[in-house]
C-alpha cells in the first residue's frame, strides 16, 4: 500500500508495450499508490520479474500454482488485495479470456475471481483490435462495466498504422485515479438502494411462479450508482448476471424477502425498485411436490403481494428520491404517469414491453423518464447507457451536479 492507501494490482500481458509497464509502475508509486504486479508468461518475453519486482518493491507474481505463494496469498487472496486491477498491456488473448470467463493461469483467474474494478489499456495490432471477435469481447467487457483506456492510433511496432497503441503510462495513471476517484464522485456520501431481477414464488418445492426479468436494468443502474460514488446495496431476485463491482449484493428469492432486505437497508438517500416482483403469490407453499390429480385441472389459489416500491415510498424513512419502472404494454405515458402518483414514488422509468419490443431479457432499452413537471423520452440505447444517463439525472437532482 502506499502512502494514499489505495494500491493497484497490475497484470503485465505479452506485448511489445510492456515495456510502458515498468514506467507505469514507477508513475504509480509517484501518486502514493501501493502495486502489486502479476506477470503473465507471454509478458515475462518482454520485461522481467526483476525489473517489476524492483521497481514495485513488492514480489511479482507468476505461477498459478505456486504453493509458496497459495499459503501466503492464495489468488483468491491477490485477486481482491488491491483496490483496482489494472492490465496493461491488455492483449486480444487477456481480452477474449475475460469477456468469455476462461481462467486458466494466474492472470486470467485473478480477473475472474476479483470484485473490485478492472481497467484494461489493450495494446494490440491493428488488424486484431478491429477483428469482430475483439469488437464483441471489448463490447462485452463495457457491458460488464470493465474500465478501458485507449487504445491509441499510431505507428506501430509492426508497422503498421492505426487503433492500436497502448497508452500512455501518463493516460492510464489519469484513469487509474478517474475510477480509484469514484469515491469522490457526484453521489459520494449517498446511500443507494436497487431492486433488480424477478422474484421466484414457491408453489412446491420444485415449481415456482415468476416472470422474464433477466435483470440486468436493474444491475447496470446498481453499477453506475456506484460508479458516480454512492455506496450501493443491490437486492436481487435470482439472475444468472454477476453484481457489479463494489456494490453489496444481497439474494433473495420471494417478494417479502425482497422487501425485508429493503426495509434493512434503509435508511437510504434513493430508491430505484426495477426488480419485476411479482404481483401474486401461491396462498399456500405446498411443503411435498403437487401430484397430478387423474386429469382434472389444478386450480392455484393466489394471495397478493407486497408492493415494495409504495412500501418503500410511503416509508418512515423514506429516501429523498424514490425511482420506480413502468413496463406497460399500452397507454405508456398515461398508465405510467398514474402509475408514478399510485405508488407515491418521484420518478417513473416508462417502457413498453410485449411483441416488438425487446426490454425485458435484451440489451437494450427505450425509456421514457416521468417526473411530475414532465417526461424526457430517451432514444433507444443500452440498459448501461439508460443507467448512466439515469444516474447523471440522479446526480443533478441531489446535488445540482451532473455524474
Ligand atoms: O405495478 P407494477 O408492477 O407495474 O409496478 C412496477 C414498479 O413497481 C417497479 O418499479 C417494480 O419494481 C415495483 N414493484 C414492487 N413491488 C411489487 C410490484 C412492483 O416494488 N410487488
Amino acid at each position: 500500500m502506499g502512502s494514499s492507501g489505495k494500491s493497484v494490482l497490475l497484470i503485465i500481458g505479452g506485448g511489445i508495450s510492456a515495456y510502458k509497464s515498468l514506467e507505469l509502475i514507477r508513475r504509480l508509486k509517484d501518486r502514493g499508490l501501493g502495486v502489486r504486479v502479476i506477470l503473465t508468461s507471454a509478458g515475462s518475453q518482454f520485461v522481467t520479474a526483476l525489473s517489476a519486482g524492483s521497481l514495485s518493491g513488492n514480489k511479482v507474481y507468476q505461477d498459478l500454482f505456486d504453493l509458496t505463494d497459495e499459503s501466503e496469498m492464495g489468488h483468491i487472496v491477490l485477486s481482491r488485495s488491491a483496490d483496482l486491477i489494472v492490465v496493461a498491456p491488455a492483449t486480444a488473448d487477456l481480452m477474449a479470456k475475460l469477456a468469455n470467463g476462461i481462467a486458466n493461469d494466474l492472470a486470467s483467474t485473478t480477473l475472474l475471481a476479483t470484485d473490485k474494478p478492472v481497467l484494461l489499456a489493450p495494446a494490440m495490432n491493428v488488424r486484431m483490435w478491429t477483428h469482430p471477435a475483439t469488437r464483441r469481447n471489448a463490447a462485452t467487457l463495457a457491458a460488464d462495466n470493465i474500465y478501458f483506456v485507449g487504445p491509441n492510433d499510431g505507428d506501430m511496432a509492426c508497422g503498421e498504422y492505426g487503433p492500436g497503441r497502448m497508452a500512455e503510462p501518463d493516460e492510464i495513471v489519469v484513469a487509474v485515479e478517474r475510477v480509484l476517484g469514484a469515491e469522490r464522485g457526484v453521489l459520494h456520501g449517498l446511500k443507494a438502494l436497487v431492486t433488480a431481477g424477478p422474484t421466484h414464488e414457491p408453489l412446491d418445492p420444485v415449481r415456482y411462479l415468476a416472470n422474464r426479468s433477466s435483470g440486468k436494468q436493474g444491475y447496470a443502474i446498481a453499477g453506475a450508482l456506484r460508479q458516480a460514488g454512492a455506496e450501493t446495496i443491490l437486492v436481487s431476485g435470482p439472475v444468472e448476471i454477476a453484481p457489479p463491482p463494489g456494490v453489496k449484493w444481497i439474494r433473495v428469492e420471494t417478494a417479502r424477502q425482497m422487501l425485508a432486505a429493503c426495509e434493512a437497508a434503509l435508511p437510504a438517500d434513493i430508491a430505484v425498485c426495477a426488480a419485476a416482483v411479482a404481483d401474486w403469490r401461491p396462498e399456500m407453499a405446498a411443503n411435498a411436490k403437487l401430484k397430478k390429480q387423474g386429469g382434472a385441472a389444478a386450480s392455484i389459489g393466489l394471495t397478493e403481494n407486497p408492493d415494495i416500491l409504495a412500501t418503500i415510498a410511503r416509508h418512515a424513512s423514506r429516501p429523498s428520491l424514490v425511482i420506480g419502472f413502468a413496463a406497460e404494454t399500452d397507454d405508456l405515458i398515461s398508465n405510467a404517469t398514474a402509475k408514478r402518483v399510485r405508488k407515491g414514488c418521484d420518478w417513473i422509468v416508462a417502457n413498453t414491453v410485449g411483441a416488438g419490443y425487446e426490454a425485458m431479457g435484451g440489451d437494450n432499452n427505450r425509456v421514457h423518464l416521468i417526473k411530475e413537471g414532465g417526461t424526457e423520452a430517451w432514444p433507444e440505447m443500452s440498459k448501461v447507457d439508460v443507467a448512466r444517463r439515469l444516474a447523471v439525472r440522479i446526480g443533478e437532482k441531489l446535488n445540482g451536479r451532473a455524474a
